[in-house]
Parts: C-alpha cells; sequence; structure tokens
C-alpha cells in the first residue's frame, strides 16, 4: 500500500474506533438503542421460494431455494463476485520455521500472487500450526484489520508495504496465537488491504480490476464492493490452505470481527468448503436483522461505507422492509454447517439481540437439512454459549475480540470439528 493509502486507511480506523469504541465512548447519537422502539416487522421466509412454494426437502433447499437466496444476496446487498480463482494465480513459501513462539508453533508465510505479474495484485498469508501436531490440523482463518506483524510480536513477520513496524505485536490480544496452537488449531491470517483498500471511491486497487472489462474503471450495477472482495481473498486462501500439509484443508474455519464478520458470514455463504464459519460483533449487514432499524440502520451503513456493498443496497435506505432478504438468510446459506455468532453486550451498535434473532431463524433451514438448529428460542445471558449447530454467545463488554471470544470459538470448533493434538 503507498502512503496516502495508508494516511485513508488510518482515518477510516479511527473513525471506526470514535463511532463504536468499547465502554466509555458513546453510541452514535441519532440511532434507536431502545427495544421498545423496536418497529413492527416480518421477517421474509428463507423456505419460502420468490414464486410463493413453500420448500420442503432437503433437496428443493439444495437445487433451487438456496441458489435463489444466494442470488438475492448477490444482487440486493453483496454484489456478485464476478471472478473465481485466476488461472495464472500461484504461490510461493517465502519463510518456514519449526521453532516460532518459543517453540510452540510452526510459522510460514506465503504470498499469493493472483496474476503472472509479481508487482500486480497479491496477498501475503502468515500461518501458525501447532509445533507438536504428527499431521494436518483444523485452522482459523480471518482477515486482519492492521497487518500481519501487528497479530503477533514476531520479528520474522514481513511488514506489509507502507507498514509501519512500530506496530509489531499490537494487535496481539486479539490473536492469542499461543493459546490456539496450544489447542491443536492453527491460525491463517492475511492483511485485508492486500485484498482491496478500505477506501471509498477507490477501485483501482486491490482485486477488483482483475474482473474489469476493457475500459472499466469501477466495478457494475449489481457487482461487487469490498466486502465481496475480501471473501474472495478468503477463499483464495483456502485454495491455498487445502493443499499445505499443515492444514487440514476440511476443516478450515472462516472467522471475523465487525466489517470482517460480515465477511466472513458472506464468504462462508458462497464458499461451501469452509467447515465452520464465525462471526463476532458484525452488525448491520453481517449477522443483525436490518429490519429492527436497532442501532447501525441500512441507510447509515451505506452512507458512511459506501464501497462495502453493491450499489443496489442503498434502494433499501430507510425502506428495509421491502429487502426482498434479511440477514437470517445469509446464516441460512451456510447449512447444514455450522455458524456460531459472538455478540458483545455494550456492543448497541452491532445489535446483539438481533444478531441471536437472525441466527435463531435461520434454525429451520438447518432443521430441514438434518440437523439441530438453534437450540433455543431465547436469548441466553451472558457467557452461556449456545453450542448447537447454529450457535450464539453474548459476553460482557464491548465491541472487541477478547480472550473469552476466542475460548468460545475454541469450545465450538472442538464441538463441531473435533480436534487433534489438544494439550
Ligand atoms: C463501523 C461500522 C460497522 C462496522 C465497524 C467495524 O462502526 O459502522 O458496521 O462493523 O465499523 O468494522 O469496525
Amino acid at each position: 500500500m503507498n502512503a496516502p493509502a495508508l494516511l485513508r486507511w488510518t482515518a477510516s480506523l479511527t473513525l471506526g474506533l470514535l463511532v463504536i469504541a468499547p465502554g466509555a465512548i458513546a453510541q452514535p447519537q441519532g440511532f434507536n438503542y431502545d427495544e421498545s422502539r423496536v418497529p413492527e416487522y416480518s421477517l421474509p421466509d428463507p423456505l419460502v421460494a420468490e414464486d410463493g412454494s413453500k420448500v420442503s426437502t432437503a433437496d428443493a433447499w439444495r437445487q433451487s431455494r438456496r441458489p435463489e437466496v444466494l442470488r438475492l444476496f448477490e444482487d440486493h446487498v453483496y454484489g456478485k463476485t464476478p471472478i473465481g480463482r485466476p488461472e495464472a494465480m500461484r504461490w510461493e513459501v517465502f519463510d518456514a520455521a519449526d521453532d516460532a513462539i518459543g517453540g510452540l508453533a510452526r510459522r510460514k508465510q506465503v504470498r499469493i500472487y493472483f496474476t503472472e505479474d509479481d508487482d500486480g495484485p497479491r496477498m501475503d498469508l502468515l500461518l501458525y500450526t501447532p509445533a507438536d501436531a504428527d499431521g494436518p490440523v483444523p485452522t482459523f482463518l480471518g482477515l486482519n484489520f492492521r497487518g500481519n506483524h501487528t497479530v503477533f510480536p514476531d520479528p520474522a513477520i514481513r511488514l506489509p508495504e507502507g507498514g509501519d513496524e512500530s506496530v509489531r505485536g499490537e494487535r496481539r490480544g486479539r490473536w492469542p496465537v499461543d493459546t490456539i496452537v496450544s489447542n491443536g488449531y492453527g491460525l491463517a491470517t492475511i492483511w485485508y488491504y492486500d485484498i482491496d483498500a478500505d477506501v471509498k471511491d477507490r477501485w483501482d486497487d486491490g482485486v477488483h480490476p482483475l474482473a474489469y472489462a476493457e475500459g472499466q474503471s469501477e466495478p457494475g450495477s449489481g457487482e461487487w464492493g469490498s466486502i465481496g472482495a475480501w471473501a474472495w481473498g478468503l477463499s483464495r486462501a483456502l485454495d491455498y490452505l487445502e493443499t499445505d500439509e499443515q492444514v487440514d484443508g476440511s476443516r478450515v474455519i472462516v472467522m471475523g470481527h465487525s466489517r470482517l464478520g460480515k465477511t466472513s458470514l458472506w464468504s462462508g455463504a458462497q464458499d461451501e468448503r469452509f467447515a465452520l464459519v464465525i462471526s463476532n460483533d458484525s452488525g448491520c449487514g453481517g449477522a443483525a436483522l436490518s429490519r429492527r432499524r436497532f442501532g447501525e440502520t441500512v441507510e447509515r451503513i451505506n452512507t458512511s461505507f459506501p464501497h462495502w456493498f453493491t450499489d443496489r443496497f442503498t434502494q433499501y435506505n430507510g425502506d428495509e422492509d421491502a429487502l426482498p432478504v434479511d440477514q437470517h438468510m445469509l446464516i441460512a446459506l451456510i447449512a447444514p454447517r455450522p455458524v456460531l455468532v459472538c455478540s458483545a453486550e455494550e456492543d448497541l451498535w452491532a445489535d446483539p439481540r438481533g444478531e441471536f434473532l437472525s441466527a435463531r431463524h435461520a434454525g429451520p433451514v438447518y432443521e430441514l437439512l438434518g440437523t439441530d438448529g438453534m437450540a433455543r428460542d431465547e436469548m441466553p445471558g451472558l457467557n452461556d454459549l449456545i453450542a448447537s449447530t447454529v450457535g450464539y454467545h453474548i459476553r460482557p463488554g464491548g465491541h472487541d475480540v477478547t480472550d473469552r471470544d476466542w475460548e468460545v470459538f475454541i469450545e465450538f470448533a472442538d464441538t463441531h470439528l473435533g480436534r487433534d493434538g489438544a494439550r
């Protein structure tokens, strides 16, 4: 990333922090945080097709309704992802060590190029796996906000172009790599700016240009925004992870926080190779139901972050009831694979109750596909994990990823994927 992009990135991050930092900083004014003022709404039924017919078999869901719902999210919310894996995609492992983190982990760094051109779009994947694993391990894959070098204070992690050495290890609290590997899991992470800079009105960088036709300089109407691009990057990371002998490609868990939690859900919805999907404090455009208009609204998100979604999502500014989908249907697209929605009590901007309800209303699709769905009808108390195939957890505190969140991610993954090499 060049210096102006870095500045814009810092500015966009600061905006995010001012708006939603935990605890002491208030939630933005002028939005609804009062449950009694949630309007009456009725949700579209994930099991009723556009032609009005009721989907009553798993086959009908898979063959017709699921593709229909996926298309609705493409057309109205995130935009269509116009490309798959580029033919010229390739990678180079530029670092491998068996004795990272005081001997606890193996570290690998891989540069994934999307074209033949070494200077074209590319991303750097950082991978830690348990040093004592005898075979491939289930692995968490998550994008990070500030660069791979911020995830852990490991001097060997390559600094991104234009990156800041002084923040090395700064996000360690969000990425407890030592705990993750000690529990038998791998962790793979990529800086989301490598895939697409999180900057409004800027479409000439990142991976969007890979899909442009001659003369095109920004995504067309109904095409992917930045969330779509980041989700695509996660699928390309999985392409690599499936080939890495230290990783069990059939047990990759895609997780993300906040805007990157919206991204993990969209990624898991589109790419059925992900074995388990986790969203943390993902809020509006993520797990939260838009129709509740509690905390952040569709209009507000489209105004602050117009580049995240497809242009057509703005049609629903102030008109959420006209949306042909709501976010419970995004979760339903992940069925029958396990999905975990995590909230934080003080993060009202992200509407914890709306996140729970979304998970709950995805339940019938999960049940139709033969799983236990969502085990409870009522929102649980704090720190009380619902560990059914559609899972939910809310912890005390604000918008963040904490040790408690990771404890829950690991417990949920243990329950649904099993684990190897735990100590
Ligand atoms: C803003 C935005 C949220 C988003 C968050 C983040 O607060 O309004 O929708 O989840 O930033 O990504 O940090």
